[in-house]
C-alpha cells in the first residue's frame, strides 16, 4: 500500500473536521501539517477549531494560520450550517498545550512542498485564498506538487448561489488563479458531494460506540443536519472527505478529465466553475479531473471505520 505526504488546508468546518478525522486514520495518508483560512467561520475560529481537532484526536499536528479575508471581496461564513464556531457550536476545548506557530500557512507550505518535492498532495477543503496566495508568492510551488485534490466548484448546480458552489464563491479571484496554475486538479464537486450523505442512523451507531470521537461527529452534525433537512437531504453532505477518499480509494469514484474555468466578474454566475464536460465547445487545456459519482454505501462505511479506529 502505498502512503503519501498530504498537506490540508481547510476553513474547519464540521465536514473539515471529520475530512481530517478520516485522513487522521487512513494508512495511506501521512498528514505533514493543516492550514486554516476564512471561510466556514473566521480565521480565528478556524484556526482555533485546528487545535481543537488536534485535542480531541490526541495529535500534534502542525497548525498555521492563513487568510483573514478573501483576495479582494468581504468575507462571508457560514453559520446556518456550522455553527458560529465553525464547529456545530459543541463543546471541544482547546488542549493547554497547542502550539502557536507563526510561520504564516503559505510559507509552511511551501516549505513542506520543497521537503518532499513532486510528492506531497496538496488538499484543500476551503476557499482557495491560502492556495492562490503561496502560489503568488512562490511561482515554482505548482511544480514542486505532485498534485492538488479539492472540494470545490460542481460542473452542474451550486449550493451558495444557483451557480456557485461557497468554496470557489468566497475567493472567485483566487480559485482562478489557482486553476490557471499549471497544477492539476482533482476537483471533487458539488456533482459527487451531495451523494456523500452521512446520516442519522450513521451517525447514531458512531455515538453508540461511546468514543469521543463517535459522540463528538454525532453532535458536531446537528446544525448542518437541521439546515440540510430545509432541503430535502436525507443526511449531511460529506463534502470535505470526498477528495481525502478519493486519493486514499479512487477505486470508489467516477471522474472524468475536463477544463475548467472560473467565473469572476459576472453577478449572475459569479464563482462558476465553467466546465467543457457537457459542451461541443472543448477548453484548450483539461487541467481537472472532475470527480462526478461515488459508490455512497462503500465511501460511508469506509468513513465510519475511519472514526471508530480513532
Ligand atoms: O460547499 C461546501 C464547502 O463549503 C465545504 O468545504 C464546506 O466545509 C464549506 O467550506
Ligand atoms: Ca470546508
Amino acid at each position: 500500500m502505498n502512503t503519501y505526504p498530504v498537506w490540508i488546508d481547510c476553513d474547519i468546518g464540521v465536514d473539515d473536521a471529520i475530512a481530517i478525522m478520516a485522513a487522521h486514520a487512513l494508512p495511506q495518508i501521512d498528514l505533514l501539517g493543516i492550514s486554516t483560512t476564512c471561510g466556514n467561520a473566521s480565521q480565528e475560529n478556524t484556526y482555533r477549531n485546528a487545535h481543537r481537532l488536534n485535542g480531541l484526536l490526541g495529535t500534534d499536528y502542525p497548525v498555521y494560520r492563513g487568510a483573514v479575508s478573501p483576495l479582494c471581496r468581504e468575507l462571508l461564513t457560514a453559520s446556518h450550517f456550522h455553527g458560529n464556531d465553525g464547529l456545530g457550536d459543541v463543546d471541544l476545548p482547546v488542549p493547554p498545550d497547542a502550539v502557536y506557530r507563526v510561520e504564516t500557512a503559505w510559507d509552511a507550505l511551501y516549505d513542506a512542498a520543497v521537503k518532499h518535492p513532486h510528492e506531497l498532495r496538496l488538499i484543500a477543503l476551503g476557499p482557495l485564498t491560502n492556495i492562490a496566495t503561496a502560489f503568488s508568492k512562490y511561482p515554482d510551488l505548482p511544480g514542486l506538487l505532485h498534485s492538488m485534490l479539492i472540494m470545490g466548484g460542481a460542473a452542474v448546480g451550486g449550493n451558495i448561489t444557483p451557480a456557485a458552489e461557497f468554496n470557489i464563491y468566497c475567493d472567485p479571484e483566487a480559485a482562478e488563479l489557482v486553476f490557471d496554475s499549471g497544477v492539476h486538479i482533482i476537483m471533487c464537486g458539488l456533482d459527487v458531494t451531495l451523494k456523500a450523505l452521512l446520516r442519522p442512523a450513521d451517525w447514531d451507531e458512531l455515538a453508540a460506540t461511546g468514543t469521543k470521537a463517535g459522540k463528538f461527529v454525532r453532535d458536531c452534525v446537528q446544525c448542518a443536519w437541521q439546515f440540510s433537512q430545509k432541503f430535502g437531504l436525507s443526511g449531511v453532505a460529506m463534502h470535505d472527505s470526498c477528495p481525502v477518499l478519493y486519493l486514499a480509494h479512487p477505486e470508489l469514484f467516477r471522474a472524468e478529465e475536463a477544463g475548467v474555468k472560473i467565473e469572476t466578474r459576472s453577478t449572475l454566475t459569479l464563482g462558476k466553475t465553467v466546465t467543457d464536460l457537457y459542451s461541443d465547445k472543448q477548453f484548450d487545456e483539461k487541467n481537472a479531473t472532475v470527480v462526478l459519482d461515488v459508490d455512497r454505501d462503500r465511501f460511508i462505511e469506509i468513513l465510519k471505520n475511519c472514526i471508530k479506529s480513532i
